[in-house]
């Protein structure tokens, strides 16, 4: 038996944790057992380095070590959660995964597609995921919205390194994501994260109804 490994991507503010809290929650309604995780930080170790990766204090890591703390906390988190939760049947709903250091690292950091990809090419980290749901947003609506939600939060000083970058660090990320999801049609929805949550919430719903067809009765 095989589950379903969903995951979400997008620029900071696009939306992406709400969106997935609320499929989350509509699964687990309609009684699929569901897994819902993040990158990084899914595991113990993995809140570990992301508290390296997010800090604002200090030297900021170099991109290549950036690139390989990344590739750490998902191998441990496919070894610790993703795998053992596909094996018995299970939903997985990822907050970013692989396409995520592909964007950021990759295009963001210029560190290349390839370099990304080849560092994933061996278990356990060349699983894929089943589909990916992209939110789309301009990133300067998205930062703004990310300062926002850290102010209210709390979060400025420890979560702070990303949504301090350049405008134009966004629009390498939103770029390279879009570049992304043009080259694999069959795995990528793309949905607009403009408008309310409610609205979002719809265009996700009907992005995944295929799947789970009784998700119909909730978008109605
Ligand atoms: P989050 O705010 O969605 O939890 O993501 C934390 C930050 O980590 C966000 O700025 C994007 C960044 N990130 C990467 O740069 N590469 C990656 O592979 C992942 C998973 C996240």
């Amino acid at each position: 038996m095989s589950g379903v490994f969903l995951t979400f991507e997008g620029i900071e503010g696009s939306g992406k944790s709400t969106q997935i809290r609320r499929l989350s929650a509509h699964l687990h309604t309609c009684g699929v057992d569901v897994v819902l995780t993040r990158e990084p930080g899914g595991t113990d170790i993995g809140r570990a380095l992301r508290r390296v990766l997010l800090s604002t204090e200090g030297e900021p890591p170099h991109p290549s070590t950036e690139l390989l703390l990344y590739a750490a906390d998902r191998a441990q988190h496919l070894s610790e959660v993703i795998e053992p939760a596909l094996e018995r049947g299970a939903v997985v709903l990822c907050d970013r995964y692989l396409d995520a250091t592909l964007a950021y690292q990759g295009y963001g950091r210029e560190l290349g597609v390839d370099r990304v990809l080849e560092l994933h090419a061996a278990p356990p980290l060349d699983r894929r995921p089943d589909r990916t749901l992209l939110i789309d947003l301009d990133p300067e609506d998205g930062i703004a919205r990310a300062r926002a939600r850290n102010r209210d939060l709390g979060l400025e000083a420890e979560e702070g390194r990303f949504e301090a970058e350049q405008i134009r660090f966004h629009q390498k990320v939103r770029a390279g994501y879009l570049e992304l999801a043009g080259a694999e049609p069959g795995r990528f929805r793309l949905i607009s994260g403009d408008g309310t949550e409610e609205e979002v919430e719809a265009r996700v719903l009907s992005a995944v109804t295929d799947l789970w067809p009784s998700l119909r009765e909730i978008s109605r």
